[in-house]
Formats: structure tokens, C-alpha cells, sequence
């Protein structure tokens, strides 16, 4: 009888790594980490070891470079991938990480079919369409992080301006995770009053060009590799919701049939996230100028997928 939750970890970089250390800190279950690079994954399992034990977590850890070691998973997070540098976009990381994704996906398919799988790797919404596809797992059991992580962002950048904790802003970014995602002014509220009673608009805009920048704003500063805290712990809200059936509405990037007129795509949408996977996408009205900023970024969303659905 299978006794506790497993969480692979595929990619043990700094996302893989982060995430690793916040489900020990939670206790969500055991982790075990995948990574192509000899030595990663265990040198950080046994690293995590010690922490679980100075952290008084019971969280087991382990670590390997075979695909074996996610039998039976109950949640696999997938990170692997190369990340942006300074100037790059994520779309320029389209073939090497579409690459990467088939032996991941391949993976999935065979040692952890009846997982949850999220998508971190980026493009994101690209990326988490191809996993789908060519695990054959059911769309409502595959999903993408990014709405999660944009909406922290806006929600962080919202508190700093009217000096309230980020936990009394709500906030949903939709759309593709690029440069033309859309952060929802109209569903954004400081403790239920629209945020716009409390923020000038033109300052509104320059705080929603920071988000769809935000990212690149990190990798900027660091200048290797991209943000890793923040989509760490997004993905494990996400994990988290699924595992203990909590039903969070949350933007991910979901499968798409028909809702908000998208067909066949992977788009950023609010869903509800329970212990079926996506339980249900939530479809929104949105004002005109809402509607084309989203029309625009599907369209984006489409021309990236039609190059690599071909190679499916
Ligand atoms: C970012 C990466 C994770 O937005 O896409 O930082």
C-alpha cells in the first residue's frame, strides 16, 4: 500500500532545488529530484537530507539522472530546461527546450502516468502543450506555472505602491507568459475595493509594464540564470492545491476548448485546481480592451505552437 506522497522533481537546477526545500519545509511529502547532470540531483538530495534534519522535517530525499526513480509519482514538477540570459527572450529558448521536453515527457509516459504534472520550463505555454502531448496524459492532469507567478509579481509591486500587505491584494494575470501577458485590472481588488479607488491609472500602467518585464528584470540583475524563488514557490502552490484537494482558483496555463473563444492551445486562464487536476476553467467577462489585449496574446501563443506541433 503506497503510504506517502512522492513529488519528482524533474530538473534539479535552482527551481527543481528551491522546490525541493519549501516541500520539506511543508512537509508535502517526499521529493525526489531527476537531473541529467551526474551528480546533481543526489549532491542536492543528500544536501536537502541534512536540512530536513537540522529543520526537524521528515521529508525523505533523493536524488538520480534515471527517469526510474519518478515511479509512481503522485505530482512531477518539470523544470528541466535551459534558462534565459540577459537580452534573450523565452521563445528563444524554443528548440532546445522543446527537445529536452521529449525525453522528459517520454518519461512521464512511462514511470508516472497517473501524476499531476506542472510545467515550469519555458516557453511555458509551448512547453507545457508539447509535455501534454507527448505523454498522452489527459490535458486536466497537465498544466503550466505562470499565471501564479505573474500574478505574484503584480501583487508584490501592487503592495509596495499602497504600502498593504501582499495578502490582501488580489490579483489575476492571463494570457501567454510573455511579453504580451495581461494583467486583469478589472478583477484586481485591495481586500475586495477595485484596485483603481486606491492607484492613479497611468501609474497602473507603468506598474503592469513592470510585471510583463519582471522577469526579464531579474535575469537582468543576476546575470546568469532567471528568477527561481518566486516560480519555486508558485508551483508549489500549485502541487500543494492538488495534493490536498484544496479546489484554489489560480492562473495557470490550462488546456483550452472553446473557453474564452481559444481552441487546441495552452493559454493562461483562472482554473480551479483540485485532486482531479483541473477541475474546472473559469470563464471571465472581460472589458473590450481586455479581451483584445488576451485575443493578442493567444494569437502570439498560436504562432510559437504551430512551429513545434509539426515535431510532435
Ligand atoms: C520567469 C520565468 C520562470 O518569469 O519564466 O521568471
Amino acid at each position: 500500500m503506497k503510504q506517502k506522497i512522492k513529488i519528482a522533481l524533474i530538473g534539479a537546477g535552482n527551481i527543481g532545488g528551491t522546490i525541493a526545500l519549501l516541500a520539506g519545509v511543508k512537509e508535502l511529502g517526499d521529493v525526489v529530484l531527476v537531473d541529467v547532470a551526474e551528480g546533481l540531483a543526489k549532491g542536492k538530495a543528500l544536501d536537502l537530507s541534512h536540512a530536513a534534519a537540522a529543520l526537524g522535517s521528515s521529508t525523505a530525499y533523493a536524488g538520480s539522472t534515471d527517469y526510474s526513480a519518478i515511479q509512481d509519482a503522485d505530482v512531477c514538477i518539470v523544470t528541466a530546461g535551459v534558462a534565459r540570459r540577459p537580452g534573450m527572450s523565452r521563445d528563444d529558448l524554443l528548440s532546445t527546450n522543446a527537445e529536452i521536453m521529449r525525453s522528459v515527457a517520454q518519461g512521464i509516459k512511462h514511470y508516472a502516468p497517473a501524476s499531476f504534472v506542472i510545467v515550469v520550463s519555458n516557453p511555458l505555454d509551448i512547453m507545457a502543450a508539447f509535455c501534454q502531448r507527448l505523454s498522452g496524459l489527459p490535458p486536466e492532469k497537465v498544466i503550466g506555472m505562470a499565471g501564479v507567478l505573474d500574478s505574484a509579481r503584480y501583487r508584490s509591486f501592487l503592495a509596495d505602491e499602497c504600502g498593504v500587505s501582499p495578502s490582501s491584494i488580489q490579483a489575476l494575470v492571463l494570457g501567454g507568459h510573455g511579453d504580451e501577458m495581461l494583467p486583469l485590472r478589472s478583477c484586481t481588488t485591495i481586500n475586495g475595493a477595485p484596485v483603481s479607488l486606491f492607484i492613479a491609472d497611468a501609474r497602473l500602467d507603468a506598474i503592469e509594464t513592470r510585471v510583463r518585464n519582471a522577469g526579464a528584470e531579474v535575469v537582468a540583475l543576476l546575470r546568469s540564470g532567471s528568477a527561481y524563488y518566486s516560480p519555486a514557490a508558485s508551483a508549489l502552490e500549485m502541487a500543494e492545491s492538488y495534493l490536498k484537494d484544496s479546489k484554489k482558483l489560480l492562473a495557470c496555463s490550462a488546456f483550452l476548448r472553446g473557453e474564452y473563444g481559444v481552441h487546441n492551445l495552452y493559454a493562461g486562464v483562472p482554473v480551479i485546481i483540485g485532486n482531479a487536476g483541473v477541475e474546472r476553467i473559469v470563464e471571465l467577462k472581460l472589458t473590450s480592451e481586455e479581451q483584445a489585449a488576451f485575443s493578442q496574446s493567444i494569437r502570439h501563443i498560436k504562432e510559437l505552437w504551430e512551429k513545434v506541433s509539426l515535431a510532435c
